[in-house]
């Protein structure tokens, strides 16, 4: 057993931090939290009196006047738009997919091309304090499980998307249904398991680019296997016409989905949800789907404010997406603050609505995200020990409360003050850039 002592702060509810000033956490062998308190004597029998049996195994990692919070999660990313981070932010979707994102998307057709940039990616995440992904990777079979070998080699966890997309794209972007279906096989023969830390998760990009007939098998394969589904929901008007055309008997966009099995008949992630109203809300609810709020994607693409205090009040499952290339961060720290800044813009236009608070911001980013990836977000015993040790000594000039410090680092911090990083009980070290994968 190891215990951690720290300054700690995280998020059992989203009304309020937990605050533990030099306290404890018990993490046990699988990595699996088993006592948070503020002395070791409160953290159980176990721990303390093991503490005066030095042979028993465990071990105290002092990070003295450190904080102590979990790791972020992503809920939403696209490893292969890597390259277009923070360029070619002058169109709306339809046109931006067309013109910047499919033709580099194309190119991971090259295995080796998509070692390079996919290590960066992975190493970026690891850089940002991003501990779990939920990212699409892109049609091709082979530069996926390449990105899945490096989420493993790291020891981070993913849910990593084989793109479904057969209509209204570059034909050299496009599968047949067959060919969708046999590559999720073998990413599936090689990377299974409920306990695999990576493990694929069925990613059909969105209704417009995808007949009925891959929707239908996406669905199938989901079911067979129990895999997460995630996918686009609602970003943008021009979409959601074309959905209307393209399934006129659906009720609302998030229904076309349902029709084929992917609106939580599995765990089901869905990016945006800009648009979405009353009955598509309904509809989440009943289904536990979980939205992935992007809010600089949103912002660089023009499509609007998520009325995600409506989400939080109706008692949906909401997290955070940097969504790369749309988004231009990986920073989940900075989708909380342009998240609650998108939040006071709403807020100014319907005092009704109550701006996003830190601690909601912050709940959202851990332990509602976390919940994706099982019981992972939060310090409670039981849950996955994902974590980060923030060394703010550069940002904390004066007497400042605990509080005050994890906000000065969320909104004045970066990576630099991120000292230590943990994935399921272990340290997590720099992931290589080196490629060795592809030939
Ligand atoms: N909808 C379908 N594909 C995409 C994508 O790659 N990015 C965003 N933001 N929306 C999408
Ligand atoms: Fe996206």
């Amino acid at each position: 057993m190891k215990v951690y002592n720290a300054n700690i702060l995280f998020t059992k509810e989203r009304s309020h931090f937990e605050v533990l000033e030099n306290g404890y956490v018990a993490v046990d062998a699988d990595g699996r939290v088993t006592g948070v308190a503020s002395d070791l004597a409160s953290l159980g029998a176990d721990a303390s009196e093991r503490q005066n049996e030095p042979d028993d195994g465990t071990e105290i990692i002092d990070f003295g006047d450190r904080l102590l919070i979990p790791a972020m999660n992503d809920l939403h990313v696209h490893a292969a738009q890597y390259r277009n981070q923070g360029i070619a932010m002058d169109l709306e979707l339809l046109p931006w997919l067309q013109n910047y994102t499919f033709p580099e998307e194309t190119k991971y057709a090259d295995t080796v091309y998509a070692e390079r940039m996919y290590r960066r990616f992975v190493h970026d995440l690891w850089r940002a304090g991003t501990m779990r992904t939920c990212t699409f990777a892109s049609i091709h079979t082979e530069s996926t499980r390449i990105l899945m070998r490096l989420f493993q080699e790291a020891g981070m966890g993913a849910l990593v998307g084989k793109v479904g997309m057969n209509r209204n794209c570059p034909e050299n972007l496009s599968e047949s249904v067959e060919e969708m279906v046999q590559g999720y096989e073998s990413l599936i023969e090689e990377f299974n398991g409920p306990d695999a830390l990576v493990r694929p998760i069925i990613t059909p990009r969105f209704i417009p680019s995808c007949t009925p007939e891959m929707l239908r098998a996406c669905g199938e394969l989901a079911a067979k296997y129990q895999l997460h589904v995630q996918s686009h929901l609602s970003e943008n008007k021009d979409e959601i016409a074309q959905v209307k055309i393209l399934e006129p008997d659906s009720t609302c966009y998030g229904d076309a989905y349902d029709r084929y099995g992917l609106f939580g008949q599995t765990p089901t992630v869905m990016a945006h949800c800009v648009f979405t109203e009353q009955e598509e809300m309904e509809l989440m609810k009943r289904r536990g789907v979980m939205v992935a709020h992007c809010p600089t994607s949103n912002l660089n693409v023009t499509t609007g404010i998520a009325p995600i205090r409506q989400f939080l009040d109706k008692g949906l499952r909401v997290g955070f997406g940097s969504d790369i290339s749309g988004g231009h961060s990986l920073s989940i720290f900075q989708m909380m603050i342009y998240a609650i800044q998108m939040s006071k813009l709403h807020y100014q236009r319907d005092h009704a609505r109550s701006f996003l608070t830190l601690s909601e911001t912050f709940w959202m980013a851990t332990k509602s995200a976390g919940s994706f990836f099982g019981q992972v977000g939060s310090f409670e015993p039981g849950y996955e020990f994902d974590a980060l040790v923030i060394d703010d000594h550069e940002l904390n000039h004066d007497n400042y409360s605990l509080l005050e410090r994890l906000e000065r680092f969320i909104y004045l911090g970066d990576d630099r003050q991120i000292a230590h990083r943990f994935c399921r009980g272990k340290e997590i070290p720099e992931p290589s850039i080196f490629c060795i994968f592809a030939e």
